[in-house]
C-alpha cells in the first residue's frame, strides 16, 4: 500500500475528510549532536533510577519516551497506563494506536517524531497524576525538550497541557492558539488526548482541526531560521 492510500485509510478511521498536504513529510536524522551524546543515555539512567515521587514503587518500570532524539515534533502525554507500564514505551495501548493514526494524518511516522508524557511513571489503577508527583517528575521534561530541542511541542490532553503551559486554562480554552514553553519559547499546541477521544469520537473532528492548527503553525516556524 502507497503511503497516500496509508494516510487515506487513517483519516478514514479517524472518521474526518482527507486532507492534502502540500508539503512533503519532514525527515530527521536520528542522530544526537556528540556534545550531547553523554547527556542522553545519563538522563535515561537517572529516570530509570528516580525515586522523587511514590510511584515508582508500585510500577514496572518508567517509561522515558521513543523516537527520534532529534525529532523537529516533541508528542507530550499523560502517563503510562497497562500496556506502557509493561513494555517501557509510551503510548503503545488503544490510545497509542490512535495517537498513531493521528500523527500519520499529518504525515508524521511514529519514529520521526519524539514521544514522551508528562509522568514517567504509571499511577496505580490509572488514577489523575497528583500535583506532586508532576512537580518532582516535570524537570525531566525539560531536560528532555532541551535535549531534542523541536520545532514544536504537540500536547495531548489536560494534564499534558496545563503542565507543560503552568496554568489551569481548561482544555477547550488552550486549544486554538499557539502557546511557548521554556527559554527558547518552542510554540506548543494543544489538543485532545486520544484516549478522551475513543471515548467521545464526536470530538474527533475538533482534534483534526487542532493537528492541522500544529502542522501550519510548524511550517510557518520552520520559514524562521533558528
Ligand atoms: N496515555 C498517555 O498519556 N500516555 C501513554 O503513554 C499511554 C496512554
Amino acid at each position: 500500500m502507497t503511503d497516500a492510500a496509508l494516510r487515506a485509510r487513517y483519516l478514514d478511521a479517524l472518521g474526518i475528510d482527507r486532507w492534502v498536504l502540500r508539503r512533503s513529510p519532514v525527515v530527521t536524522a536520528n542522530v544526537a549532536p556528540a556534545s550531547e551524546s553523554d547527556a542522553w543515555p545519563a538522563l535515561v539512567e537517572r529516570v530509570a533510577a528516580c525515586t522523587r515521587c511514590g510511584l515508582r514503587a508500585g510500577c514496572t518500570q518508567t517509561v522515558f519516551g521513543v523516537g527520534d532524539r532529534a525529532a523537529e515534533w516533541l508528542v507530550v502525554g499523560e502517563a503510562p497506563g497497562a500496556e506502557e507500564d509493561a513494555c517501557g514505551e509510551p503510548f503503545t495501548g488503544p490510545a497509542g494506536q490512535l495517537l498513531d493514526a493521528m500523527l500519520a494524518a499529518i504525515d508524521l511516522p511514529r519514529q520521526s517524531v519524539f514521544i514522551t508524557n508528562a509522568l514517567k511513571c504509571r499511577p496505580p489503577e490509572d488514577r489523575d497524576p497528583r500535583p506532586a508527583e508532576l512537580a518532582e517528575c516535570l524537570p525531566y521534561l525539560a531536560e528532555q525538550v532541551a535535549m531534542v530541542k523541536p520545532k514544536i511541542i504537540l500536547a495531548f490532553g489536560r494534564v499534558a497541557a496545563q503542565n507543560l503551559l503552568a496554568t489551569d486554562a481548561t482544555l477547550g480554552a488552550l486549544r486554538g492558539v499557539v502557546h511557548h514553553y521554556g527559554p527558547s519559547s518552542i510554540p506548543v499546541v494543544v489538543t485532545y488526548h486520544p484516549a478522551y477521544l475513543l471515548r467521545s469520537p464526536g470530538e474527533k473532528r475538533k482534534a483534526w482541526e487542532d493537528l492541522k492548527f500544529a502542522r501550519r503553525t510548524h511550517a510557518a516556524n520552520d520559514a524562521v531560521p533558528s
